[in-house]
């Protein structure tokens, strides 16, 4: 029988968080999902509205790029149309950016533990893959990183905040990194839960764009604006480094309900803003009862906060489903004694501190 060519042999699909259907089916329990970081504030009511009205065109094959959406989140970030693409879903942006930039021979590097897309996009390209360590406030430690440059480093992946710890890059910390790397050396900076930072230092790489710096940017809509079903993501890159992914993307890769929601979703900032509000304050909620509880975790400045359970985390994810909770061991990150929880609506955030007290 034909096998795959060789560099793909330690390549091992992605572990993704458990799906409320399979819990119903397997536990007969209508579960909340807490594990995928999705907003459970969901999409504005104005994105469904866009997206079923699409449904009505679903013989024609959907526009490869939707001016309008570009030129809305040019608008909106400060920069033009033209430094953009989209994507279905951060995801293939993530992998269309090894496949488009590195190959044998070359150094990838990313963070551990961090999300596993940069580490599986790497081993497709077939690309040595070097890991480097986070710092105390769980974000790529970019000191490590540089420490590990090579001459053939080629891109390194950042996540900021990063899953699944949560901790972001300074704006300080990131200048003085690009200052100190050649620009031969692409910088993806996956910001997939940027708009839940309200930290004034929180690093932006926008500028680096705007001066052709080799920089990318990541952002999703499967996050704020739970849009995750729909899979659209996009990044933001100097002009020159856009066409070559546009090279590599798929013409029809992005379908035409996800881009009339995406537009909708951005033209309803108020709602957006509502949401972003309320994730804030859940967080504070989230972050004081483990506080109280004396738990120990790394602050979070995204939608999510992982803890350290001092035991088997699986365990625990199996308890907290019988209750009706589905969390996220972070077993997968390399974290076994983690369990990463999404942030909710307060009174959901109350019932599931109830059932981690009475989990026992
Ligand atoms: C850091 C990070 N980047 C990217 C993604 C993927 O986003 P998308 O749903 O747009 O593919 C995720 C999803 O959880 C993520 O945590």
């Amino acid at each position: 029988m034909v096998t795959p060519k060789p560099s793909l042999s330690s390549v091992t699909p992605y572990v993704p968080g458990r799906s409320l259907e399979s819990v119903y089916q397997e536990k007969g329990i209508r579960a909340i999902k807490l594990a995928s970081n999705e907003s459970l504030w969901g999409p504005s009511p104005k994105a469904v509205e866009a997206a079923r009205q699409a449904l009505d065109q679903l013989s024609l094959y959907p526009d490869p790029h939707f001016v309008q959406v570009y030129e809305l989140l040019g608008a909106q970030n400060g920069l033009e149309a033209d430094n953009i693409i989209a994507g279905n879903g951060a995801d293939e942006l993530l992998e269309l950016i090894a496949l488009t930039f590195a190959g044998p021979g070359d150094d990838v590097m990313y963070p551990s533990p961090s999300f596993s897309a940069y580490h599986h996009g790497t081993l497709l390209t077939g690309a040595n893959p070097v890991s480097f360590q986070l710092n105390p406030e769980g974000a790529p430690d970019l000191d490590d990183a540089l420490a590990r440059l090579t001459p053939h480093t080629r891109i390194i992946y950042l996540c900021s905040p990063n899953n699944p710890t949560g901790g972001i890059l300074h704006q300080d910390a990131w200048n003085h990194f690009l200052s100190q790397l050649p620009d031969s050396v692409l910088v993806v900076v996956d910001q997939a839960y940027y708009e839940f930072v309200d930290d004034p230092t929180y690093a932006d790489v926008r500028r680096d764009i705007l001066e052709s710096r080799s920089v990318i940017m990541v952002r999703t809509f499967s996050k704020i604006y739970a849009l995750a079903a729909l899979r659209i993501g996009w990044a933001a890159a100097p002009v020159p480094i856009i066409k070559a992914l546009y090279t590599n993307r798929q013409p029809f890769s992005l379908n035409r309900v996800a881009w009339m929601a995406a537009q909708a979703a951005l033209l309803d900032q108020d709602y957006t803003i509502q949401v972003r509000q309320s994730t804030l304050e859940a967080r504070t909620y989230m972050t004081s009862a483990f506080v109280s509880r004396g738990y120990r975790f790394w602050r979070s400045h995204a939608n999510f906060i992982t803890i350290d359970v001092e035991d088997d985390a699986h365990k625990w994810a199996q308890q907290l489903e019988l209750r009706g909770y589905v969390t996220r061991p972070a077993t997968s990150f390399g974290l076994p004694h983690h369990l990463r929880i999404t942030v909710a609506p307060i009174p959901i955030l109350e019932g599931f501190f109830r059932a981690l007290d009475a989990r026992c």
